[in-house]
């Protein structure tokens, strides 16, 4: 079966093929003139996306070796997202199976973050620990199969990689913040400032507003001109990914103590952060538990992540009729919120 992945929910577009369970293409496009703005400018973004997302598609194809007609499933994100941006992936997938008579799945984003360490050669095992940071989620959940998945917790404010992009911007580093973060960090003391860590009356709920505040008083009161010396916007960087990593392990260990799981596995943007998958290489040797960190192709956006989803999803029945609503993943995000 040859599987064709649509990702376009906010500024990466993304393709994928997937020929009998094997990835021959996972092509992303980043763009990255939002930089320039400090974030994502929806319109532009949809823009964009509607540029390259043809090209993109013939790229993944040819890299495939395959023609359009060789594909089975077309699967595209369908929320959540920017709705400007999800509109070019998903209506172009819908119009393309409609025009091949062909299959489409739509594709809930997270649940594709979720299930993304199957990409890699050795794959969690249910039930595992998932747990999703992103820039926009921040989520503990257990999974239970390819059809269960439950949430334990989430963030009730920001999401981790919020933190780091709005963190970075207080500290003069740009968008997007998570790396320039974990590069100023690589110089600097992670025990030097200690930053809080929230510990909500939910066991496995997160909060990371108060800490960015926290970062940001202290700016205040040590540098009033702003003018922050290179070992201590090191020293800062370092002490607030410390202060995130620990909120992350901290509501993970709980889960660990309370849940019989087989695998942890972290998903989305900030699981490339390397100071993050170290401590949780370690919490896992600790609670001698399987680890799947996906490879940093597969922690962003990606299409492989969303074929093989949609593809999973496919094999479980699901049917989907082309001449239904628009956005047929917002109905159910049940990963927003708290
Ligand atoms: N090395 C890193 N360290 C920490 N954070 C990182 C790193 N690399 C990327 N990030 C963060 O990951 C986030 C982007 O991840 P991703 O693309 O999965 O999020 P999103 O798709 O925008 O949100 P969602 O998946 O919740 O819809 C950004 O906030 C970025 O700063
Ligand atoms: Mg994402």
């Amino acid at each position: 079966m040859n599987v064709l992945g649509i990702e376009s929910s906010c500024d990466e577009t993304s393709v994928a093929v997937i020929s009998d369970d094997r990835l021959k293409a996972n092509l992303i496009s980043s763009q990255d003139f939002h930089k320039k703005y400090g974030g994502v400018v929806p319109e532009l973004s949809s823009r964009a996306h509607l540029q390259i997302i043809t090209p993109l598609v013939r790229d993944a194809l040819a890299k495939s070796d395959l023609k359009l007609n060789d594909i089975d499933l077309v699967c595209a994100t369908a929320g959540p997202g920017l709705i400007g941006a999800l509109l070019v992936g998903l209506t172009f997938g819908k119009a393309l199976a409609y025009s091949l008579k062909k299959t489409f799945i739509p594709v809930n984003h997270i649940e594709g973050h979720i299930y993304s360490g199957f990409l890699m050669d050795d794959k969690p095992e249910f039930p595992f620990l998932s747990l999703v940071v992103s820039g926009g989620h921040t989520l503990l959940l257990l999974v239970e199969s390819f059809m269960q998945i439950k949430k334990l917790g989430s963030t009730v404010d920001d999401a981790a990689g919020e933190a780091f992009d709005k963190v970075a911007k207080m500290l003069g580093m740009g968008y997007p913040g998570g790396p320039k973060i974990q590069n100023a960090s690589l110089k600097g003391d992670p025990s030097r400032i200690k930053f809080p860590v929230a510990d909500l009356r939910e066991p496995y709920n997160f909060s990371f507003s108060g800490l960015k505040t926290s970062v940001l008083r202290y700016i205040q009161k040590n540098f009033p001109d702003k003018n922050i010396p290179e070992n201590d916007l090191a020293d800062i960087a370092s002490s607030f990914q410390n202060a995130v990593t620990l909120a992350l392990v901290k509501n993970t260990k709980r889960a660990l103590e309370n849940y019989d799981v087989k695998t942890i596995s972290l998903a989305g943007g900030v699981a490339a952060n390397s100071f993050i998958r170290n401590s949780f290489i370690e919490l896992a040797k600790t609670y001698d538990k399987k680890i799947v960190i996906p490879d940093l192709e597969f922690c962003g956006d990606n299409a492989a992540m969303i074929a093989f989803r949609g593809q999973k999803l496919f094999e479980a029945g699901m049917k989907y009729d082309l001449s239904y609503a628009p956005f047929p993943a917002l109905k159910e995000d049940q990963y927003s919120g708290s």
